[in-house]
This record gives structure tokens, C-alpha cells and sequence, in this order.
């Protein structure tokens, strides 16, 4: 019964907003697409929730008969035969409502996986497009409480729906077949108890939805100060007694908001018990008079009043059915939304591998401009109130180039120019909007995500490391690996020395929360990745920027020794990459300004040459 009145309070508590909010047609058969799978486990489950109610509504019955039959004709059989029963079916519902618990328990869990899972390979399949507009936070909530409650909603609805329905029918019944008189008052004393308690849980719904804003406030300053970034700026700029302040100022509205919360809730239990003593009372009184007229027997009063305490939980519980049903509209459509986000770069149906051997790079006549948010992402992932409608600014200008196998191109130009950009076309993390990106004579539109993912090998201008290992960072790239080859490509990055000194060595778990590698050793683990990895394509996106010069001379010989069996696309601020390139573009707005050897380049007038001056004269010693 307790449990029942808990579901009752949450769904009073739930937004009212629910109501008023239009579900996208087509919701529901969706829904019901989900529940196919397990049809036969519904309709056992459906049997044990009928069971279950039936059992309990007979019970009042052979109590009525003890009292009435039993103790009044002084039958000492019947009594003990129907107290036998009483017990035996009391066990018996016991074992039914465990069954029908665990059915359910069955149903909501695997439910919850099937829609895990068909979210979580959907997003896996999103472009990178998408994880650059989406909050982090707002995906994880997608996956975990948005799938919970669909869930809940779910099988709730299952069990009150039906359960509730078959419970106050055959409750009823029993009432009106014991006393038609006392059932009617005890249906108008109904409202005594709804309408208070629909007032309070308004109330109630506010404050939730208040209190869930609150504490959101209060974790975000936590999050916020806590990671080493966040906490590094308030030991640099910040004052200790401003943020303890800004905390607490906080904090104390969760307090607040926590008292109100409780006191509001407690009126709402004490209105519904209050409702049943005083509806038992009126039975026992107008009842207790009936007897003594001799309209009705003893144990008639004690039925009536077993099954009163029965009838209000599903009663009020059946009155929020509708906000039930639409909550569970909502949530399910929440998790739609996502999955009907169409994945803007996926493989063709009539995709082709990258033929074997040497490859060159061709871009040809290609303009390039960062999708619009609406085309990638949803306003509430991004947790904004509409999406950004800025409109597409074009970043890539006719850019035509060719990388013919085994050779290396530099991109150098000012900050913005679109290198990155031009790095990221190749692997196809974005597609082109005109013009074509091709690999081995394939367009990477029509070359397979495998064999794309296995030609091109890149190192990104901030690299990252999963938190795990050392070796399993290594292997991500290439699973087959052996120790001696993870320990060729470390030595090669000129990171191997270092490794070696760890005391757990390979073993070592890195990565944001793991053993704290600098930017600069962080960088040459990515290359041992790269180089371990062997790729036919060579994406460096300034791969060695955090390097001194003198490891980076090292790292640069090793990856000269790969480059030269592979093709190269090399963004670099460093003169001796960029001197010794086949090929040097001269990126500016978007654009190809000027192309040739470093010699040609500086032979002439124009961006290299300011470039050279201002940034690479100065390195030439090394
Ligand atoms: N995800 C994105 N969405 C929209 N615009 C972007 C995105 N990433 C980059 N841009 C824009 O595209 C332009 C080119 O950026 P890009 O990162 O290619 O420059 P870059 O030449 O690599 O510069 P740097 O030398 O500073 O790394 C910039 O104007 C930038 O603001
Ligand atoms: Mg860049």
C-alpha cells in the first residue's frame, strides 16, 4: 500500500508542464514497437497482476465469514477451515506478488537495455560534428535518466493501469454486494482526501522542479572547481572566502528548498491516512449502529473496513493515470529525438576498400563549411533554449592540391587559416560541401569506414589518451601488437626512457584522472600510437609543437623514417619540418595563396616570406 501511495506522490510531483506538452504523433506505436519483443512476458505478467488483485479482494470475505458464521453459530471447524484458508492464500499472494515483481523487474531491465543500447550505438555512429555542439552532461542524462524513466512510466502504467482498474472493480463490487449504503459515502468522502491532496502535490510539483534547478546550480560550481583547470584558475585568480561564499549561497538554497520539500510531503501522507481512519471511524460508527438495528452482521462492518483501507491507494492512484501515460510519452519522446537524429557522415551502401600499396591525397576544387547547428544537433543536448541559427560561414575556398604517394606537404599559415580543417577532410570526420577528398584514387564518401580508418593515421593537435593503460592505449590503435613492436614505436617517439622509469611501465593507467604525462610526453605517446599503428596516410597536426628541440630532432627523425614509406600531410610551425617538405601550401582565409618548395617560396615575395621572416629566421641555427 505504501509503495503505491510513493508512486502516487512522485507522479503528483512530476511537471505538470507534462500535460500540456503535444506528443509527435506516432509516439505510441513506438512505444508498443518496444514492448513486441517480450508480448508473452506482458500477458504472463498482466495474468499475475489480475491474480494478485483477485487474491486480495477475497480475503475481507473469509475474515467476514469467520465472525459471522464461525464464532456467531459457534462452528469451531469453519473457523479453523477458513483461518487455513486466510493463511494459505496469504502465501499464496505472496508468492504471486514476488513473481510479478520479478517478471516486472525483468521487463523494465531488459527494456532498459534495448534502449541503452539502441542510443548508445546510435550516438557512436553521430559525426564529430554532433560531439562538438552536444554538452556532455545532457547525453549522459539522455542514456541514464531519461531511459529510466521511460522504463518506470512503462511498466508503472502496466501494473497501475491494469492492476488498479481490476482492483477497484472487484473491490467495489465486494462493497456494494455487503452494504450499498455505507460504499456510497465512503466513494463522497473520496474528494475529501483528492483535493487537498491534488493541491499539495501542485505545490509540491513546484518545488521539485525548483529544487532539482537548485542543486543542478550547486553540482555545476562543484564540476566547475573541482577539475585540476577549474581548480588551478581559482588557486591563481580567486579568493578562498568569495568562493566558500558563492558556495554556501548555494548550498543554503538546497537546504531551504529541502525543509519546504519535506514538511509539504508529510501533509500529503497525513491527508491520505487521515482520510482512511476517518472513513474506518464513520464505517464502524454507521455500521456499528446497523448492527445493533440488525440491517448488516459484525463481520460485514469488519469486510467493509479492510476493504476501504485497499480501495483509496489504487483509487487516487488511477486519478494521475493520465499524467502517468503522458509522462511516459514525454521521456519515450525525449529518447526518439535522439534516435531519429539522422548521422550526417555514414559509410555508402556500395562502399569500396582504398586499394592496397602506396596512396596519393587529392583535394580537388573543394569547399568546406562547418555544418549549421540544426543540421547536426538538438537544442536541449546542447542545453541551450534554441539552437545557434547562425548560418554557415564557407572556411575551405576552392582548394585544389595533390599529395602524391610517398611524399610530404606542409600546410603552414596564420592562425584560422583552415589547416586543421584541411587535416580533419581527409579522414572524413566532415564531408565536403563541393568538390571531392580522395585517397587512392577512392572519394572517402565511397571508401569504407574500415579501410578509411586503417589508411589514415592521425595526431591531433591536442592529443588524447583514454584513462587506462599505457598498453592499451598503444593497442587501441592496432590490438594485434606485440610488446616488442609497443617498445619499438616508444623508442621511436623518444619516449621508451621515460616509460621504463615508471615502476608499473607499460601498466601505467594515464589520461585525465591517471598518472599526469606533459603535454609534451602526451605528444609523443600519440605518435608511438601513430607509429605503431603504421598508417599509409600521415596526418600531423602540429605533432610536435610541445617538444624541445632537441627531442623533437629525434621525433623527427623516427617520423621521417615513416614518412618516407607513407604519404604526409603535415601542419608545423617549425622551419626544419616545413624546409624539408616536397611541397609547402600557404593556407590564408581558407585559401591556397602560394605552393612550392621552401626554396621556390622564399624566392619570392608574398605570406611565406613575412612567415619565414617573423617566425622561422630565428630557428635557422637549429
Ligand atoms: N567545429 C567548428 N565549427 C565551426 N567553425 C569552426 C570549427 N572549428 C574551426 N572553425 C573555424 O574554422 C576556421 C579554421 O579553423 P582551423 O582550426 O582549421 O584553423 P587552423 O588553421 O588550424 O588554426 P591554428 O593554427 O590556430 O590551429 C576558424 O575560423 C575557426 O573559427
Ligand atoms: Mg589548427
Amino acid at each position: 500500500m505504501s509503495m503505491g501511495h510513493w508512486a502516487n506522490m512522485r507522479s503528483m510531483q512530476r511537471s505538470r508542464d507534462v500535460l500540456a506538452h503535444k506528443v509527435k504523433k506516432g509516439t505510441l506505436p513506438r512505444i508498443l514497437e518496444f514492448a513486441r519483443p517480450y508480448r508473452s512476458l506482458i500477458a504472463i505478467f498482466i495474468g499475475a497482476v489480475l491474480l494478485d488483485a483477485a487474491i486480495s479482494s477475497v480475503s475481507p470475505l473469509l475474515l467476514r465469514g469467520i465472525l459471522d458464521h464461525g464464532i456467531d453459530d459457534n462452528n469451531r471447524g469453519l473457523i479453523v477451515f477458513l483461518a487455513v484458508m486466510t493463511g494459505l492464500l496469504a502465501i499464496f499472494e505472496a508468492i504471486v506478488s514476488l513473481a510479478e515483481r520479478r517478471i516486472s523487474a525483468w521487463l523494465g531491465e531488459s527494456l532498459i537495455f534495448d534502449l541503452r543500447q539502441r542510443v548508445y550505438r546510435h550516438i557512436q555512429s553521430m559525426p564529430i560534428a554532433f560531439f562538438s555542439r552536444t554538452q556532455t552532461g545532457a547525453l549522459i542524462t539522455r542514456l541514464n535518466n531519461d531511459v529510466i524513466g521511460a522504463q518506470q512510466a512503462f511498466t508503472e502504467l502496466f501494473s497501475n493501469a491494469i492492476g488498479n482498474v481490476v482492483m477497484v472493480v472487484l473491490i467495489l463490487s465486494a462493497m456494494f454486494f455487503l452494504s450499498w449504503q455505507i460504499t456510497i459515502v465512503a466513494l463522497v468522502l473520496l474528494p475529501l482526501f483528492l483535493v487537498p491532496a491534488r493541491l499539495v502535490g501542485r505545490r509540491l510539483g513546484g518545488l521539485y522542479r525548483r529544487s532539482m534547478e537548485l542543486n543542478a546550480q550547486m553540482n555545476n560550481v562543484m564540476t566547475e572547481r573541482f577539475n585540476v583547470a577549474g581548480a588551478m584558475i581559482v588557486k591563481l585568480f580567486g579568493s578562498p572566502a568569495k568562493e566558500v561564499a558563492y558556495f554556501e549561497q548555494r548550498a543554503l538554497q538546497v537546504r531551504d528548498i529541502g525543509i519546504e520539500q519535506a514538511t509539504y510531503s508529510r501533509i500529503f501522507f497525513v491527508t491520505l491516512s487521515l482520510t482512511a481512519s476517518l472513513a474506518t471511524a464513520f464505517a464502524y460508527g454507521f455500521g456499528g449502529l446497523a448492527v445493533t438495528w440488525g440491517t448488516i452482521s459484525k463481520g460485514t462492518i469488519v469486510a467493509l473496513t479492510l476493504y476501504l483501507t485497499r480501495l483509496y491507494g489504487p483509487l487516487t492512484q488511477l486519478s494521475s493515470l493520465h499524467l502517468d501515460f503522458m509522462t511516459a510519452l514525454v521521456t519515450f519522446e525525449r529518447l526518439f529525438e535522439v534516435l531519429d537524429l539522422e548521422p550526417t557522415i555514414k559509410e555508402s551502401p556500395d562502399a569500396m576498400a582504398i586499394p592496397e600499396g602506396p596512396v596519393a591525397v587529392v583535394f580537388d576544387h573543394v569547399d568546406f563549411a562547418y555544418p549549421a547547428a540544426a543540421e547536426v544537433s538538438l537544442a536541449s543536448l546542447e542545453a541551450v533554449a534554441v539552437l545557434d541559427d547562425t548560418p554557415r560561414t564557407e572556411v575551405l575556398h576552392d582548394v585544389s592540391f595533390t599529395v602524391s604517394a610517398g611524399t610530404v606537404t606542409a600546410l603552414v599559415g596564420p592562425s584560422g587559416a583552415g589547416k586543421t580543417t584541411m587535416s580533419m577532410l581527409v579522414s572524413r570526420l566532415y564531408d565536403v560541401d563541393r568538390g571531392s577528398v580522395s585517397i587512392g584514387n577512392v572519394d572517402v564518401r565511397s571508401a569504407t569506414q574500415l579501410s578509411l580508418s586503417d589508411t589514415v593515421g592521425v595526431v591531433a593537435q591536442d592529443p588524447h589518451l583514454f584513462h587506462d593503460t599505457l598498453r592499451a592505449n598503444l593497442l587501441y590503435a592496432r590490438p594485434e601488437a606485440t610488446v616488442a613492436e609497443m617498445e619499438t614505436a616508444l623508442r621511436s617517439a623518444q619516449i621508451y626512457d621515460m616509460v621504463r622509469t615508471l615502476p608499473l611501465g607499460l601498466d601505467t593507467v594515464v589520461g585525465e584522472r591517471g598518472y599526469r604525462l606533459s603535454g609534451g610526453e602526451k605528444q609523443r605517446v600519440a605518435l608511438a600510437r601513430l607509429l605503431l599503428k603504421s598508417p599509409r596516410v600521415v596526418v600531423l597536426d602540429e605533432a610536435t609543437a610541445h617538444l624541445d628541440a632537441e627531442s623533437e630532432a629525434a621525433v623527427q627523425r623516427a617520423l621521417d623514417e615513416t614518412m618516407a614509406k607513407c604519404t604526409s600531410i603535415v601542419i608545423a610551425h617549425r622551419l626544419s619540418t616545413i624546409r624539408n617538405a616536397d611541397q609547402i601550401l600557404v593556407i590564408d582565409a581558407g585559401r591556397i595563396v602560394q605552393r612550392g618548395t621552401h626554396e621556390e617560396l622564399i624566392a619570392m615575395d608574398g605570406l611565406y616570406n613575412d612567415l619565414y621572416q617573423t617566425q622561422f629566421a630565428g630557428q635557422e641555427g637549429r
